[in-house]
């Protein structure tokens, strides 16, 4: 079957050269075997190699939940980090939500932006789907029992209580104990399932059924990309391909990933893709650092850093062939701003040369550029891109030497911020925070 994504490495043969390449695939199929074989690091957080297909079987409970919200004018999705990327990625870049509109609350800690999202519901029509693995994260937390208070008294506790879903661990934290005591239909995010590999979990896959898009599509690209990424050899494998010329190009001094896409609407898909590769890389004084750009618009902001600033990047472009409609530039008589040399061009045509352009000019400038193309926008080819990622990161993560699948550097803000919050037990650590003037 012939995969829905296209990985071309030519933009980077100055720095990474093909051979360079053959010569770094025993090493990467040696870290898929890893990953495959449970015998490298956090091993016992591998659930997501295996996902989709069992994924595929439970869809159907999933379906039958989100079925609930039908009544629902909105929803809000309650949750940060992994509890809420993915679904946003996949929700965003296909435009779901069409009939019941998706929110999302608990991954900031803003009021202004919150009075607003609460100002604009009606609780008579607004169902709430809370995530949170641990159930103890502050800023989930905090925005659950605003929301839940809200829905109560503007719904009735009844009511609320059959439009709350709340996907959490199958036994511990505070949020399975709630939602036992409140009665509210549970999903179980599984032990061996880190929140950034989560999305093909009842973390990803209830608001994503809910905003009205295929589960089943989803997953079916996630099982195919699962088939050929841990089946085919190096020199065939996408995944491979993608995690060895990333680790490369990172010990040649190209320290900075920037993704760059041509659509908005991808704006989150990269979103998850950093939270992805920064969480599962960054430590041990180690770890490219991921960064995206929305392209053409950040080439008018950020687009002088990447042609002259420091040579320490690499940039990898996202790009779609099918458009899901398109405009075609009109012809004008008096031709006041001289366009009329595009007159009857389609934008899709107009956006493809701007990237083409900056491909090359950033390469020319020293950026290495990785391009990824995507056949469509559709849920099929986004469950293939994340399992592909997934895999990917898992594969560079053991190139680099690091455990891809902990994250213990997000406790020390969290540690920090407790105390100054004045919770019981982190005394010490307050005292200790104010004689530093915090
Ligand atoms: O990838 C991760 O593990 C984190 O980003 C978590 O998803 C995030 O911190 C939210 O945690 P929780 O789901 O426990 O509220």
């Amino acid at each position: 079957m012939k995969a829905p994504i296209a990985l071309d490495l030519k933009l980077i043969e100055e720095i990474v050269s093909p051979a360079e390449m053959d010569a770094a695939a025993r090493a990467t199929e040696a870290a898929a075997q890893s990953l495959l074989a449970k015998s490298g690091l956090g091993s016992d957080f591998l659930g997501w190699v295996h996902l989709p297909k069992e994924a595929a079987k439970a869809a159907s409970a999933v379906v039958k939940a989100a079925r609930s919200f039908a009544n629902c004018s909105d929803i809000v999705c309650v949750g940060i980090g992994g509890s809420y990327l993915g679904s946003r990625a996949v929700i965003d870049s296909l435009g779901g939500g069409k009939k019941t509109r998706i929110h999302y609350a608990g991954h900031h800690l803003s009021p202004t932006s919150f009075s607003r999202l609460l100002k604009s519901l009606n609780p008579k029509k607004t169902g709430l789907v809370v995530i949170s693995k641990s159930g103890t994260t502050t800023e989930p937390a905090v925005a659950f029992r605003i929301l839940k208070s809200w829905l109560e008294k503007g719904a009735g506790r009844a009511k609320a209580a059959k439009r709350i879903v709340a996907v959490t661990d199958a036994k511990k934290g505070a949020l399975r104990g709630m939602a036992a005591k409140e009665k509210w239909a549970t999903f179980v995010i599984p032990d061996d399932v880190g929140g950034r590999f989560s999305v093909f979990t009842p973390v990803g896959l209830i608001p994503i059924a809910a905003s009205g898009l295929d589960i089943t599509k989803l997953l079916k690209g996630a099982q195919d990309a699962a088939a050929a990424v841990q089946t085919k050899p190096f020199a065939e494998n996408l995944a491979m391909r993608y995690a060895a010329a990333r680790n490369l190009l990172y010990r040649k001094g190209k320290t900075v990933e920037v993704m760059a896409n041509f659509r908005p609407e991808l704006h989150f898909v990269a979103e998850w893709w950093k939270q992805l590769y920064g969480e599962s890389e960054g430590k041990d004084g180690k770890g490219l650092f991921p960064a995206a750009v929305d392209l053409t618009t950040d080439l008018h902001s950020m687009g002088q850093y990447l042609q002259e600033g420091k040579r320490n990047l690499f940039e990898t472009m996202l790009w779609v062939k099918e458009e899901e409609g398109d405009l075609k530039v009109p012809r004008d008589p008096k031709d006041l701003e001289g366009l009329n040399f595009l007159a009857g061009r389609n934008l899709s045509w107009v956006n493809e040369q701007a990237m083409r352009g900056t491909a090359v000019a950033h390469q020319d400038g020293g950026v290495p550029v990785i391009r990824l193309t995507l056949d469509r926008l559709d849920e099929y080819t986004l469950g293939y891109l994340f399992y592909f990622f997934e895999f990917a990161c898992g594969v560079s993560g053991y190139l680099l030497g690091v455990n891809p699948f902990d994250q213990p550097g997000v406790e020390a803000y969290k540690k920090n911020m407790f105390a100054l919050l004045g919770k019981k037990g982190y005394e010490r650590l307050a005292a200790q925070l104010k004689s530093k003037g915090v």
